[in-house]
């Protein structure tokens, strides 16, 4: 058997599940599941099949300069394993050619590709000619075609990103949906603080390091075989969550006391952080429209041990018809919109595939609606905060604008838009802290 066919065989059927529509992150969950992996394969199956995932539309063009026959009309199965292969060739430095193309036509050989592996194993022998004669696919010299192809993106999201941020910001934005996304834990401050907590980890050989300007923020510096193997998670000394996010809960300055809403809650990591920031002395209301979802928040705050927390399953552009005893109720309320999520394409590599203009437009519509259904849940002199996880002007900005300007009453007390970049880690993020006067 070739050194690595199993890590290769994983990494396919992750990117099989994927096209089937799972979630990357679950199928990778799965697979690494099954096949009982050790930490140093699942970050290679990881940099593999998410690599393969991001990078579709360049693997793409190689397959249909090498091969007679286009991507669109190879077998779906032989396509996403060509893209293991060439994967290999093209992005890993470190895999010497012959071991990737051995183990990826081991893989053709053993499965029911097992009568194409000679045209697996002639189009990879072929790409490594073409790559050592410099002869490389031809891409169109427009800019945001060559992003497009490049960096690995449907061509009406390049367009739609270069009309937002302008052409520069663009190229550095899109080569951040392709970095390797930071692991950041926030500490839960009810439990522990964040010098113990660092020294644990530190005394399990774990690199850790506290994040700039968050109080309970912590980067690992390396990757874990598993995230819930590390220490104090079964306690809930902490939660995973990035560092963009965990600036969100500290906007609305939760206190003893306070009746707060969190009106799109699921799976928890702002609700547990307003909690946490109150002292577990709040009264909170943690609604969300999945019951599924509902149910991981559920379990956090036990894990966590938070006490101060209710949750309601219920679409929140209805509270107001189900709960009329709630309107002028709240002091601060929290609407962490469902969004597009552009913002966090570095974590979850199959979502620049499943997007779509018309996605983007449903969801305005939802965000207005929960803007203007929610807000007159909140007393006088309270605090709103809308916050995404997307960089779309028109889920941000522009949408608070116009809702601003319908709602006199309301008064912008600061906004924030944070761009995904190559160079730094953390994901793309947006709020607004909104006062009733
Ligand atoms: C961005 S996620 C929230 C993440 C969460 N705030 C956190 O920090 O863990 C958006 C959530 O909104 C929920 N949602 C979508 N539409 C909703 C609606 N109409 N009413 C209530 N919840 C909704 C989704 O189920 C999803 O859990």
């Amino acid at each position: 058997m070739a050194k690595g066919y199993l890590q290769r065989k994983a990494s396919w059927e992750i990117l099989l599940k994927v096209s089937s529509g799972i979630y990357s992150d679950h199928a990778l969950e799965k697979v690494v599941k099954y096949y009982n992996f050790n930490s140093l394969d699942i970050a290679f199956i990881t940099e593999l099949s998410f690599g393969c995932i991001r990078y579709r539309n360049l693997l793409d063009l190689w397959i249909d300069h090498i091969s007679r026959i286009s991507h669109q009309k190879q077998p779906p199965k032989l396509r996403w394993l060509l893209h293991i292969g060439l994967y290999q060739l093209l992005k890993m430095d470190k895999i010497p050619f012959s071991a990737a193309i051995s183990s990826t036509v081991e893989v053709a050989k053993r499965t029911e590709l097992k009568g194409l592996a000679g045209t697996v194993n002639a189009i990879l022998r072929n790409t490594i000619r073409n790559i050592k004669k410099e002869n490389f696919p031809k891409i169109s010299s427009n800019e945001m075609e060559r992003l497009s192809y490049l960096e690995s993106l449907p061509l009406w999201l390049v367009n739609e990103i270069v009309n937002w941020l302008g052409i520069e910001e663009a190229k550095n934005v899109v080569k951040a949906f392709n970095k390797k996304p930071s692991i950041d834990l926030r500490i839960n401050s009810l439990k522990t603080d964040l010098n113990k907590f660092l020294k644990e980890l530190n005394d399990c050989n774990i690199n850790a390091e506290p994040i700039n300007q968050l109080n309970d923020g912590v980067a690992l510096n390396s990757n874990p075989r598993s995230i819930k193997s590390l220490p104090g998670y079964k306690d809930g000394m902490w939660v995973v969550q990035d560092r963009s996010s965990q600036w969100i809960a500290p906007l609305l300055n939760p206190m003893k006391g306070e009746k707060i809403l969190d009106a799109c809650s699921a799976p928890g990591s702002k609700t547990t952080h307003l909690a946490a920031l109150a002292n577990d002395d709040a009264e909170i209301l943690a609604v969300d429209r999945s019951e599924k979802r509902l149910k991981i928040l559920q379990s956090n705050l036990e894990r966590l041990n938070i006490k101060s927390v209710k949750t309601f399953k219920a679409d929140a552009t209805s509270l107001i018809d189900l709960r009329p005893n709630l309107i002028s109720y709240f002091d601060k309320i929290l609407i962490d919109a469902p969004c597009s999520g552009i913002g966090t394409f570095a974590r979850n590599p199959d979502m620049r595939w499943s997007l779509s203009k018309d996605k983007i437009d449903q969801l305005i519509i939802l965000q207005e609606k929960l803007l203007e259904s929610i807000f007159p849940l909140l007393k006088r002199n309270g605090i709103l905060v809308y916050s995404t996880c997307t960089i779309c002007p028109e889920e941000n900005n522009l949408l608070i604008k116009k809702f601003l300007s319908k709602n006199k009453e309301l008064k912008l007390e600061s906004e924030r838009q944070i761009l995904p970049r190559f160079d730094s880690p953390g994901d793309g993020f947006y709020a607004a802290k909104i006062s009733y006067k």
